[in-house]
């Protein structure tokens, strides 16, 4: 096989800007964590970016560095944060709100540092979040000149942090369910949409549009549209600037991209997955709205179609019945409990079930998550990667993917791409697991 060559990859010198859009559970728990991982107060699990390794050439070489060490990334210290949000909390203030870290041990000792995250005005409507009110919310006549503030704000920011680079990164509510149409065809329809305060133009839409207008990385952490449809992709390409989503990958739909591929490899039937969880965080809250909770269950609902291939396995797949729901419950806050309850079948359609019921905690299963996001969109930008980042699905319940292709969902294809794009990146050998060499069938 050919020698692959590598891509020149700007060092990742200097500061690194990271702006949240929203300033609630997992953004407040992201950038605590960061800064008690600096003081040496925890330890960055979940993040493969701080604890992850990548094999390279053969398994007999035992060559296996960290990835921070393979490939030029920002460094823990090297990233700061600013925030918009509706509501005028700062980063203390919500952490406390949130209830997901413990007041004494992680909240209280870095009190000055959370203080000091105020976050800017948002762009913000009711239309699109219902169940929020917020008065810390910025003015204009149409989307188009909120859009501007937003690029100001971000210019500002930058200055006033002499940061070298930004990403952003969408940690805020999930908006209403919004199907692409016209207004999201081209940059002439979609600018021309936000100059008539179209309905069809989210906020979201236009955070995203902001950022790539000033060259900056913007990864969605939620199932709203955001950056998903031809006029930012476009835009994203003809920028030179990264772009990717949509919506976390952390627990109930993490487990299914694992379990589902698993049937799949041993040819066993799926005749129903039922998957319900209880909530009680403001995200669950929000959830709560029949039209945000319908923008969720599409991100959820897709992942079984596609690992599963219903249409090339009909026998097995063609008809599961396939329900996810989620139910806003308070006393449980910020953990989460999701329960599913899997019928499958073997061998003559024998059946049998599975039953998984995941006590999980959300804000920290999706704070590393940030973390290597904002990480890897700015080592994308700097190794002049642009438009969708497919190598980038691994964190993504609903991940974009170029016109024309399907998605991929199973996390360790996922991830193997990923390791793959890095080694390719650097010029490594991509690692396919072929392995013949080791053995050397029929060689001389
Ligand atoms: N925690 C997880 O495991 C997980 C997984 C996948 C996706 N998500 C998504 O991540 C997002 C954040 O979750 P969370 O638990 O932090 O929710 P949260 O309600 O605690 O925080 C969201 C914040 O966004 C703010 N906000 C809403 N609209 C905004 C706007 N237009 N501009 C700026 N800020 C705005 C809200 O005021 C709130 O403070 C949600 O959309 C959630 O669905 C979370």
């Amino acid at each position: 096989m050919a020698a692959p060559t590598s891509r020149p990859i700007a060092p990742a010198k200097g500061t690194l800007g990271v702006l949240c859009v929203g300033l609630g559970a997992v953004a407040t728990t992201f950038i605590a964590g960061v800064e008690l991982a600096r003081r040496g107060k925890g330890k960055p699990f979940g993040s493969l970016t701080q604890m992850g390794t990548i094999r390279l050439g053969k398994r007999t070489e035992h060559r296996s560095p960290l990835i921070k060490d393979f490939v030029s990334l920002a460094r823990l210290e090297d990233l700061v944060f600013g925030a918009w949000d509706p509501l005028p909390d700062n980063a203390y203030e919500s952490c406390l709100h949130c209830g997901v870290l413990d007041k004494h041990e992680h909240v209280e000792p870095i009190k000055d540092f959370l203080q000091g995250i105020k976050p800017m005005p948002a762009v913000f409507d009711q239309h699109y979040v219902k169940r929020l009110e917020g008065k810390n919310v910025k003015s204009g006549k149409n989307k188009k000149e909120l859009a501007e503030a937003l690029r100001k704000d971000i210019r500002d920011f930058k200055a006033k942090n002499k940061c070298d680079r930004l990403v952003m990164v969408w940690c805020a509510s999930t908006e209403i369910f919004i199907v692409p149409g016209p207004a999201h065809a081209s940059l002439a329809a979609f600018e021309k949409a936000m100059e008539a305060n179209d309905p069809s133009i989210a906020p979201s839409m236009v955070y995203a549009y902001a950022a790539v207008m000033e060259g900056v990385p913007f990864a969605n952490g939620a199932p709203n549209l955001s950056c998903d449809f031809p006029a930012l992709e476009n835009l994203a390409k003809e920028k030179h600037v990264p772009i990717g989503g949509k919506d976390f990958k952390t627990g109930q739909t993490m487990l299914k991209t694992v379990l589902s591929p698993m049937f799949k490899a041993r040819m066993l039937g799926v005749a129903g997955w039922y998957s319900t969880n209880i909530l009680g965080n403001r995200d669950g809250e929000v959830l709560d709205d029949p039209e945000s909770f319908k923008t969720k269950e599409e991100s959820k609902l897709g992942v079984l179609e596609y690992i599963l291939q219903p249409q090339v396995y009909p026998d097995l797949y063609a008809n599961m019945y396939h329900k996810v729901r989620i139910n806003y419950y308070p006393p449980r806050g910020d953990n989460k409990e999701g329960w599913d309850n899997i019928d499958i079948f073997g061998w003559l359609g024998y059946p049998m079930q599975i039953k998984v019921d995941f006590l999980c905690r959300d804000s920290i299963l999706a704070a590393p998550l940030v973390l290597d996001l904002a990480i890897f969109f700015d080592l994308a930008q700097r190794a002049g990667l642009s438009g969708i980042q497919e190598w980038l699905s691994f964190y993504f319940k609903s991940p974009q993917a170029a016109p024309g292709l399907y998605p991929e969902h199973d996390l360790f294809i996922q991830l193997t791409k990923l390791k793959n794009t890095l080694r390719w990146m650097v010029g490594e050998q991509a690692i396919t697991h072929l392995g013949v060499e080791y053995y050397e069938y029929g060689e001389k």
